[in-house]
């Protein structure tokens, strides 16, 4: 006797590959338009579906989750980060939620080694002279950055992502350390060579780069507030390839105008794709449109992983990614 197959609607445009498996699998409802769902769209969404697939641009929240319907039993996320869903709600109501951990990993952490060359090097200042047909050739003293080589970097989260950034940075010749909120362990430790910093006010005091690569949780929220971004040497530049509300996006556009930080990369904000104007012109600044695990294998396994998720769930098993709040 053939089950009746599970109804998972999908918010946004995924992969082809991505789609057409799930289709195959699944009673799937895809989005047509690659644009975010509206919140009636989402509304009606979680009460008609089995699983929900969404994406970090949906805000997932109590609202939404008690308007569910009876059916609504998984949020099988399209992403790792979590922090658009309220995971302790969906908790209250049995609604299981699973997320894409892993597979983003390496792409992030390549994304965080990009940033930080770019700032410390002035790519993109190297680039608007290119495009714009300014160059008059090579010069002792033209664009001169910092070297890495040599320089600490301390990251601010060592979880995946960190620990991959931690590898990445130590064959670049930097000097790693950390803080975390758990100490990690001391074989890890080891192997990265990352010095642990208890204080985390005294680890940015020291540091030439900082690296955010901790999830947004309230306790994270504006972590690197006005205060704390004060601390950081006048040379020192910070990149952020997590997520914007980690930083006081405000208080850092003031502290690098004053000259008091050296520069920022940022792949996130705090307020989406709604990017503070007084970041936008500083030639110090780099800034991408959050592409982080922006790599066709990754976003192809983010899919493979929401697949397994339901898939799982279907068969009656915990998903493999289950996220608990
Ligand atoms: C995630 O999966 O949370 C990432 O931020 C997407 O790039």
């Amino acid at each position: 006797m053939s089950r009746e197959r599970l109804s998972v609607v999908v918010t946004r445009r995924l992969p082809e590959a991505v789609e057409t498996r799930l289709s195959e699998l699944f009673d799937v409802r895809l989005r047509e338009d690659d644009t975010p769902m509206t919140r009636s769209e989402l509304v009606e969404a979680v009460k008609q579906a089995d699983i929900l697939v969404p994406t970090l641009t949906d805000s997932i929240d109590a609202g939404l989750i008690t308007q569910a319907g009876e059916r609504l039993k998984l949020i099988a996320n399209y992403g790792a980060g979590v922090d658009h869903i309220d995971v302790a709600t969906a908790r209250q109501r049995g609604v299981l939620v699973s997320n894409t951990p892993g597979v983003l990993t390496d792409d992030t952490a390549d994304m965080t080694m990009a940033l930080i060359l770019a700032v410390t090097r002035r790519i993109p200042e190297g680039l608007a002279l290119m495009q714009k047909g300014d160059w008059s050739g090579w010069a002792p003293t033209a664009l001169l950055g910092g070297r890495i080589s040599g320089r600490r970097l301390g990251i601010l989260g060592m979880g995946r992502i960190g620990q991959a950034v931690a590898r990445r940075a130590a064959a670049f010749g930097m000097q790693v350390h950390y803080h975390n909120r758990r100490r990690v362990r001391p074989e890890i430790e080891q192997a990265l060579e990352a010095t642990y910093w208890e204080s985390l006010d005294q680890m940015v005091a020291r540091m030439d780069v900082i690296s955010v690569n901790c999830p947004s949780t309230p306790s994270t929220f504006h972590l690197m507030n006005a205060r704390r971004l004060g601390l950081m040497k006048p040379s020192a530049v910070i990149v952020n390839t997590s997520r914007g509300e980690v930083i006081d996006e405000s208080a850092l556009a003031r502290l690098i105008r004053a000259g008091d930080i050296a520069g920022a990369g940022l792949d996130v904000y705090e307020r989406g794709s709604d990017v503070a104007a007084k970041l936008r012109d500083l030639p110090n600044v780099v800034l991408l449109p959050h592409m982080g695990s922006a790599t066709i294998e990754g976003r192809i396994e983010m899919g493979e992983k929401v697949i397994i998720n339901i898939k799982t769930f279907e068969d009656g098993h915990r998903p493999p990614d289950l996220v608990v709040p």
